[in-house]
């Protein structure tokens, strides 16, 4: 079932890891994806694929921490692919730091990124979409949106604050046919979380793969989550039929939040 058939999606840090799979499986089911992201280039690959699956997908050059660059990008996608009508705010950073060492210039470069880049760019999305009274908007946040995390203050707080942004958009927007939700991936194997890997496998003086296996500890399951377990319920937060589920927020964690 094509269920966002013709619809235009726009995917933000879109290029690769997580979004990239979720820029696929969007196009999957038959919507035209926008990804945007800083280095729109990367983006080849998984245009290709996109293409040689059949469906339709565009980069754009886009910096979720400049309003203007939101502005353009937004305009820019509804000149070439048409109305947007969902959006996926992806686009994120993370990096160990202990707070003592943390200087002011980490810290507003995870916030400007993972926090204000979303409102940047739902502020420059909205619009559109309230002209047609539809829209989903879903933004990505993390289990540790939800549960502290040490060394990582920064992302963690973005993250939090992240999921208070939405649930203040789901209610504010209720009534105007825009739903706005969160997803909280646990541990995904991507270009980030490598880096995270390897950052603390250096901080503790361990290899990689013993590191990988301290994290994964603390799943339940005992495994890493797929860029396409989180595609999947980010696919089903945009369909036209979830217009019921707002303010909600959707752990794919492999059981490390339950609540
Ligand atoms: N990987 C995980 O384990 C994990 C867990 C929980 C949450 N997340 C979240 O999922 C999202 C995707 O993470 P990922 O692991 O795929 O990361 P990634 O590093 O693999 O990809 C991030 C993308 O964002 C882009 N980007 C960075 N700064 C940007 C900017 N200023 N403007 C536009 N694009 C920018 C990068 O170019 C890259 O394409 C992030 O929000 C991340 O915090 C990831």
């Amino acid at each position: 079932m094509n269920t966002l058939n013709g619809q235009v999606a726009i995917v933000t840090g879109g290029a690769m890891g997580i979004g990239a799979e979720i820029a696929a499986e969007l196009a999957r089911q038959g919507a035209k994806v926008a990804i945007t992201d800083i280095s729109p280039d990367k983006a080849k690959a998984i245009i290709s694929k996109i293409q040689e699956e059949g469906g339709t997908a565009a980069a754009y050059f886009h910096d979720v921490t400049n309003a203007e660059s939101s502005l353009s990008m937004a305009s820019e996608v509804e000149a070439s692919l048409g109305p947007i009508s969902v959006l996926v705010n992806n686009a994120g950073v993370s990096k160990r730091v202990p707070v003592l060492d943390m200087d002011e210039y980490e810290w507003d470069r995870v916030m400007d990124i993972n926090l204000k880049g979303t409102f940047f760019t739902i502020k420059a999305v909205l619009p559109f979409m309230l002209e047609r009274a539809y829209g989903r908007i879903i933004n990505m946040s993390s289990v540790v949106g939800k549960k502290g995390y040490p060394e990582f203050s920064h992302y963690c707080a973005s993250k939090f604050a992240v999921l208070g942004l939405s649930q203040s958009l789901a209610i504010e927007l209720a009534k105007t046919g825009v739903t706005v939700n969160s997803v909280c991936p646990g541990i995904v194997m991507t270009p980030l979380h490598d880096q995270i890997v390897a950052e603390m496998a250096e901080a503790q003086g361990i290899s990689f793969q013993a590191a990988l296996s301290n994290f994964l500890s603390n799943v339940p399951q005992g495994r890493a989550q797929t860029p396409a377990d989180i595609a999947r319920v980010v696919t089903f937060l945009a369909a036209k039929e979830s217009g019921s589920m707002t303010g909600g927020s959707y752990h794919v964690d492999g059981g490390m939040v339950m609540s």
